[in-house]
């Protein structure tokens, strides 16, 4: 791919690579943004070897948050009753939070998952789930050599370094007639909310439907449907694509999705240059905002673990000298350090057990669930702060959450 650089992030270590210890060494690049000339593709400039980040030791999982599983499960009820298909799919599928509903389905004959991350594969195949140890490519599908009638791949896809290998993977492991959905973090609402955090190794592209629709049409699969999921991984689009189908169905609503997204500047280079500023810019302010808190002697924490913060803090140099820990909810990233900044990583028990004035949202996309939860310690005074669609500080006096 012939790309053209538009945003840096600086060095970053391994997004979800949370230490053992604050002085283990740590894979270290750069983490930079590029348009790739011919389809638009919003890209990392340097892609990170799969295998630090994808392996047995991959702590995120998609069951921690009740958001996410009730996702999954609602819309394993739609396919059910949209599709009712005899064979399923998924790739980079986790924990099970999707598969898992069709297990008992005594329609779905075939049911597998691909799941390079050898402890989640291990969880699912402990389910009864055939699940595959592997990376998502064109010669694994050749190998197993089986067709589905449903492939689905939530934030995976954004995952797969060479694109047009998965898809030609998808394109050859469908039936005729397949249906292939994706889902994944959307360029649109990231440019739109300044939501930078986005971008991290894992991440090797982030979509707009402009760029997905233009490199899944060159393998056959033809984009029919696009949902908008504002609050879904801080904004996603899920995206249905039928395996060569004659009916001409790229619909208007998809014109115009993409029309919005030229609109936004968000499918030409310079369009996207002007979003850099805007990330500098957030960078100023979140940094100012928690000196401010940090000169009152007050004590600040960072609310969620996430791959997200990862990035955020190591752009924006934000270590120790200002948070005291962070709160999670994940067993395997509890007494751990935070990958390249070493803040520890404690259970959020202790985020009530304490005295904490301050806490910095970095699950901000979970912002609805966690409120719920801290409510009481907003009662007593507790203030958020978040840095998405903009920097800000919030206390409950204040109604309602932007
Ligand atoms: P997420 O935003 O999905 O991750 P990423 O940026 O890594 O893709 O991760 C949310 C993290 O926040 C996850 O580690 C679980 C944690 N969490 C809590 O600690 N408490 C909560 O109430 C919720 C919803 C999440």
């Amino acid at each position: 791919m012939d790309k053209i650089k538009f945003l840096d992030l600086g060095t970053q270590p391994i997004a979800n690579n949370f230490l053992s210890s604050p002085f283990e060494k740590e894979h270290l690049f750069n983490l930079s943004m590029g348009m790739d000339v011919e389809t638009s593709l919003v890209t990392q400039m340097e892609y990170v070897e799969p295998s630090l980040m994808f392996n047995e030791n991959y702590v995120y999982h998609t069951s921690g948050s009740k958001t996410m599983l009730n996702h999954f499960s609602k819309f394993a009820q739609e396919v059910k009753k949209s599709f009712c298909p005899s064979s399923i799919l998924e790739i980079g599928s986790n924990d099970g939070a999707f598969l898992k509903n069709f297990k008992d389905d005594p329609s779905c004959k075939h049911l597998v998952g691909v799941e390079p991350c050898g402890n989640f594969a291990k969880i699912t195949n402990d389910m009864g789930i055939a699940t595959h140890e592997e990376f998502w490519t064109e010669d694994f599908v050749r190998d197993i050599d089986m067709k589905f009638e449903f492939i689905y791949a939530a934030n995976c896809l954004c995952h797969i370094q060479d694109i047009r290998d998965a898809l030609r993977a998808v394109e050859r492991a469908l039936t005729p007639g397949g249906i292939f959905v994706a889902e994944d973090p959307s360029l649109l609402d990231m440019v739109k909310i300044t939501s930078y955090d986005q971008i991290y190794d894992e991440h090797a592209h982030i979509f707009s439907i402009y760029s997905l629709n233009m490199l899944a049409s060159e393998v056959g699969l033809k984009l029919y449907v696009v949902d908008h999921m504002p609050t879904i991984h801080g904004g996603s689009n899920r995206v249905f694509f039928e395996k060569n189908s004659a009916s001409n169905i790229n619909s208007t609503v998809i014109k115009n999705i993409i029309e919005e997204e030229k609109a936004a500047g968000i499918c030409d280079i310079r369009g996207i240059e002007g979003f850099s500023s805007k990330v500098e810019n957030s960078k100023k302010d979140l940094i100012k905002l928690l000196h401010k808190h940090k000169d009152l002697g007050e004590k600040i924490i960072s609310y969620g673990a996430t791959s997200k913060s990862t990035t955020v803090f190591n752009y924006c140099e934000l270590g120790t000298e200002i948070f005291d820990y962070i709160t999670d909810s994940t067993p395997d990233k509890q007494g751990k350090f935070s990958p390249g900044m070493h803040i520890p990583v404690v259970s959020p028990v202790d985020l009530i057990k304490e005295h904490v004035d301050t806490a910095f949202l970095a699950a901000w996309n979970f912002r609805t669930e966690i409120l719920k939860y801290e409510r009481k310690w907003q009662n007593t005074g507790g203030c958020f702060i978040t840095h998405v669609p903009e920097v800000i500080e919030y206390y409950n006096t204040m109604s309602p959450f932007p």
